[in-house]
């Protein structure tokens, strides 16, 4: 481990006494974890310790990391596993436990355990429209926001780790002007990032150039009286919709896609995109997802999220070792799963225990992607690392199903299952394809989805939702990988300026899969150096002759990799990933709107959930967890 990377380990993740100092030491902390994960196991009957021996060996040899909630959290007191949660809110002060007071109660509390919570304000009538009870005016979802901002602002979060929230209004909500441009200034809202959900019929109102109505359901009619319910569910119930404003979609999709331009937010998420794939539409329809974006939720979910750690399953001669690869994954899905039972939650909000068992969702993800790709060789964005990386994410998700379904076998399916697209009894659920056919063969292991299918028909699944690609912002730099969650590496090499004692102190940083390859390919120690020094200038080898061309191919990183490319490599990875993922698209800084629109549409026709956008340079603080960690 590196001393970055154990630094990084103790400072967050190791007990400590009332007096600040370290209780346990890093082992120690990691066996607290893999026991106490491992003993929700005895209720079904299996070798507790023998099975906490082979998670405290999957940790320690960092193939594969929990979030870091299940570091601080398992074994303690406070026992709250999981970094993200989806709240309602709905329309009322809070005589409803779903109302904006309540709601803000419960949130809090989440962010006391370190959780960061995701919340739709589309259900909150707009802005002026009329409050019965105090024949007032209504604050409206960005007046809600705010006070919702605030007080967040002032909750430490448990640990060291400070709330992230998000928050999603509807792109046909009468206040989604305001909403887009409610953080042009970026030092307000700070404890948020805010996202549009956007329908397939905004899109196409785009598309085809057409009008687009601003609507909520009509407050003052009796109908609407009690209704805590969306839009589409208001015109179900025969409540009138009262059109508040008729818009040019291209006007308001301008708007939007200005201000990412502009300081990277509004987001985007695809709402018809992620109610395709729900697995349990009998439940919700989502709504909103996590902090990050990655995680979609209904009501009260949370979702455990882990990774592995592609850079720990390399092969010799650039291969992938698919096999263990394989095992990393089953005890990874297992460990998940375990967690569902070994979260504590918030036993004051008892919906949140209630909706984790009721659909058992698992996030099990990767990091380390573009450490895989530099060692096999492959360029992350070309149609060749499309494909690698849609063909590792499929593994994945194969191997997660195949080990769900044993688990179902052994211990039932999760409790909603009928009904779910996974339904035994009526399987909707359709086996992923890939975007476009395979032209590669890397080794990997035939996989066969019908025995997917079959084993879901005769055992269930024992996981409503089983893969979701996080950020890895903290976990990946303890695991020493070079490229985040699923993104290209940052840099191949950069100086950071750390404050010693008043004194500005340079650490200068270098890839270590850059640095093989070059001594691999001959290059003596000066050579190294005089290159390297090079490459420290924008963190690219693109432009350093020095490097021999094949090496150059692909050791890219993410500047290197056109915006087009980067929304190419989500939608490869998205089609295997039954969630969401963590991605950014990065424009170089002279990127223009027209480039940002044409990204946000190609990502949806792609069938992405999501889109965010970053154009390097337009925000004034750059929060880079790389450099900042
Ligand atoms: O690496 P680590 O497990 O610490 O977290 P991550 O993968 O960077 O983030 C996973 C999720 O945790 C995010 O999508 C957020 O939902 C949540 N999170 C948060 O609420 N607050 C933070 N400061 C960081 C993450």
């Amino acid at each position: 481990m590196t001393d970055n990377a154990r630094q990084v380990l103790v400072r967050r993740y190791v007990r400590r006494g009332d007096d600040g100092k370290p209780v346990e030491t890093v082992e120690e902390m990691f066996w607290r974890v893999a026991y106490n994960i491992a003993r929700v196991e005895k209720s079904y009957g299996q070798d507790v310790n023998a099975l906490a021996e082979k998670y405290y060996d999957i940790l320690t040899s960092r193939k594969f990391f929990p979030n870091s909630p299940t570091f601080t959290g398992a074994g303690t007191p406070l026992g709250q596993l999981a970094a993200c949660f989806v709240l309602p809110i709905t329309d009322d002060m809070g005589k409803a436990s779903t109302g904006i007071f309540q709601t803000l109660r419960d949130a809090a509390l989440i962010q006391q355990t370190g959780g960061g919570n995701g919340f739709s304000f589309a259900r909150l009538r707009p802005a002026g429209s009329l409050v019965n009870t105090s024949a007032g005016q209504a604050t409206g979802p960005i007046g809600f926001l705010r006070v919702y901002d605030h007080a967040f602002g002032e909750v430490a979060q448990g640990g060291s780790r400070r709330g992230a929230n998000m928050a999603v209004l509807r792109v046909d909500h009468p206040d989604v002007e305001e909403f887009v441009t409610c953080k042009t200034n970026e030092h307000s809202i700070t404890n948020f990032n805010i996202s549009v959900g956007i329908t397939d019929a905004f899109m196409q109102a785009v598309e085809e150039d057409t009008d687009w109505d601003l609507r909520f359901p009509d407050v003052t009619s009796p109908k609407y009286k009690g209704f805590s319910g969306t839009l589409e569910e208001a015109e179900a119930a025969g409540i009138p919709i009262r059109v508040y404003k008729t818009v040019r979609a291209r006007d308001l999709f301008n708007k939007i896609v200005t201000q990412a331009h502009h300081n990277g937010e509004p987001g985007v998420l695809f709402l018809d995109a992620a109610n395709r794939t729900n697995p349990v539409p009998h439940l919700y329809k989502l709504e909103a997802t996590n902090p990050c974006g990655e995680q979609w939720l209904g009501p009260y979910e949370n979702c455990c999220l882990g990774s592995v750690n592609l850079s720990e399953h390399f092969g010799p001669d650039h291969t992938v070792d698919w096999e263990s690869l394989r095992q990393s994954v089953v005890l990874s899905t297992r460990f998940l799963d375990d967690v569902v039972d070994a979260n504590l939650y918030v036993p004051a909000v008892p919906q949140l225990r209630e909706a984790a068992l009721r659909a058992r969702r698992i996030g099990l993800g990767v990091m380390g992607l573009a450490d895989l790709m530099y060692h096999t060789g492959i360029r992350y964005g070309s149609i060749e690392g499309q494909e690698f990386a849609a063909q590792v994410i499929e593994f994945v998700r194969y191997n997660a199903m195949l080990t769900s379904i044993d688990l179902a076998k052994e211990r039932g399916s999760f409790p909603a299952i009928a009904g779910s697209i996974y339904d035994p009894d009526n399987v909707t659920w359709q086996p992923p394809q890939p975007l476009f056919a395979y032209t590669h063969d890397w080794g990997r292991p035939a996989i066969d989805w019908t025995s997917v299918s079959e084993g879901i028909k005769a055992h269930g699944i024992r996981n409503a939702a089983q893969t979701t690609i996080a950020p890895t912002g903290t976990i990946a730099t303890v695991a020493g990988c070079e490229g985040y969650g699923c993104e290209p590496v940052f840099a191949l090499a950069y100086i950071r300026h750390v404050n010693d004692n008043g004194k500005d102190l340079q650490l200068t940083y270098t890839s270590p899969l850059f640095e093989k390859a070059l001594t691999e390919f001959g290059l003596d120690d000066d050579e190294r150096k005089a290159l390297i020094e090079q490459v420290m200038a924008d963190g690219s080898c693109q432009h350093v002759d020095a490097v021999p061309e094949e090496l150059r191919d692909y050791f890219v990183v993410s500047q290197d990799i056109t915006a087009e490319e980067h929304v190419r490599m989500q939608a490869a990875m998205q089609a295997f990933v039954d969630n969401s993922l963590s991605k950014t698209i990065n424009f170089n800084a002279g990127a223009t709107v027209d480039d940002v629109s044409t990204a946000y549409r190609l990502a949806w026709k792609l069938g992405c959930k999501g889109i965010t956008v970053y154009v390097t340079g337009s925000r004034e603080q750059v929060v880079l967890e790389t450099l900042a960690t």
